[in-house]
């Protein structure tokens, strides 16, 4: 190699260091945001004008030291401005607008959390790469909890204004009377959303977890709902021939044991000329079709540390996160659906909703 070639090549690596060094520093950053959300001190800063760290910590009854460290990371990362003449913190507005609970562009410190539970479950990961074997929901602490603020803000926020006006007629039927079945509903906000709107209509929703069962069922008790259950129920081999008008499942496909053999059932489930409106994650099937997708190494993550192997664990296949929405309309045509329309709202680019007709 000659010393021209050398140098450019050194100058590439150092780059490239460069590079790693600085995506080292924001997944810490990261975590950090997590923590954040968690102990509520984003919310707590986003009340509070310009403040010394002992006024942040007794505001958000925490411990000043910890509260302390980690407003550093958070000067240190951009997120929280700091006055060294004062030694005071600021949340600006336009930072508390998405980090906050209730925040106006969505709060993103919901989704740091799955990054701080990618740690959380790293030695069971390794265990994974080593004997190929899967995991079990139960592993992963918080999951539902993360999941439903998640699909909190995503789906069932936008359950009246964006998602249910993609199936044509159907706020009408639901507002009539219909049965309705939201298949791996989690903690079952969307449902319960939907049960709130329209009391003459009827309610199932069905997941393998019970701890999420119980978490949705608990909250129906407060709300006083009688128009919607929730049953712990493994979907594998699901039949119900003839049962429902309408069917949803929002981010619950792709890391079952048997997407494809789920997809058919809920068809058979639906009454003729029912619909099912279904939303997962819209990346390709196609990895170099992926490479400018919104956070697609954030969702190969979530895939590799979660989906992937949930799905190995039941002795699925492990389909993973980004199964891409060429494959599930592929399903959906397989079963047998006659209309298949497939849609990107704005608010949301990381999803994909199908609207198919039985
Ligand atoms: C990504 S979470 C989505 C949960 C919920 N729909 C939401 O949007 O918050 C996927 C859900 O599918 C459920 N699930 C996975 N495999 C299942 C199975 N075999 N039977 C029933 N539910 C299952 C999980 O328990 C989990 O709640």
């Amino acid at each position: 190699m000659t010393a021209e070639l050398q140098n450019i090549s050194a100058t590439t690596s150092e780059r490239f260091a460069e590079t790693i060094a600085g995506i080292i520093n924001q997944g810490a950053v990261a975590v950090s945001l997590s923590l954040g959300h968690r102990t509520g001190l984003f919310d707590t800063m986003a009340r509070m004008a310009p403040a010394g760290s002992l006024e942040i910590a007794t505001a958000a009854d925490l411990a000043e030291r910890y509260v302390r460290e980690w407003l550093a990371v958070m000067v240190t990362g951009g997120i929280v401005d700091y006055d060294p003449a004062t030694s005071r913190y600021h949340l600006p507005e336009a930072h508390a607008a998405c980090l906050t609970r209730g925040a106006a562009l969505g709060n993103l410190a919901v989704y740091a959390q799955h990054v701080a539970l990618m740690g959380e479950i790293q030695d069971r990961t390794v265990a994974c790469f080593e004997t190929g074997e899967g995991t079990e929901y139960g592993e992963y602490p918080c999951f539902h909890q993360i999941m439903a603020e998640d699909s909190g803000q995503t789906v069932a926020e936008a359950l009246f204004d964006h998602i249910l006006p993609l199936a044509p007629g159907i706020e009408a039927r639901l507002a009539q009377g219909i049965e309705v079945l939201d298949a791996g509903c989690g903690r079952g906000l969307a449902l319960i959303e939907m049960a709130k709107r329209y009391p003459e209509s009827r309610f199932t929703g069905y997941d393998l977890c019970g701890d999420a069962i119980d978490w949705a069922r608990a909250a129906v008790r407060r709300l006083g709902l009688d128009n919607v259950t929730f049953e712990a129920r493994d979907l594998t081999g699901y039949a119900e021939p003839g049962r429902f008008d309408f069917v949803t499942s929002f981010d619950a496909i792709h890391d079952q044991k048997d997407p494809e053999g789920l997809i058919r059932g809920l068809k058979a489930s639906l009454k003729p000329g029912g619909t099912y409106l279904v939303q997962d994650i819209g990346g390709s099937a196609r990895l170099e079709n992926n490479l400018n997708f919104p956070m697609a190494s954030f969702l190969y993550a979530i895939s590799l540390t979660h989906c992937t192997p949930v799905s190995i664990g039941q002795g699925g296949e492990g389909l993973g996160t980004m199964w891409g929405w060429e494959t599930c309309e592929a399903i959906l045509r397989g079963a047998g659906f006659v209309e298949v329309d497939r849609h990107v709202l704005p608010h949301d680019p990381m999803n994909v909703w199908f609207v198919a007709r039985s």
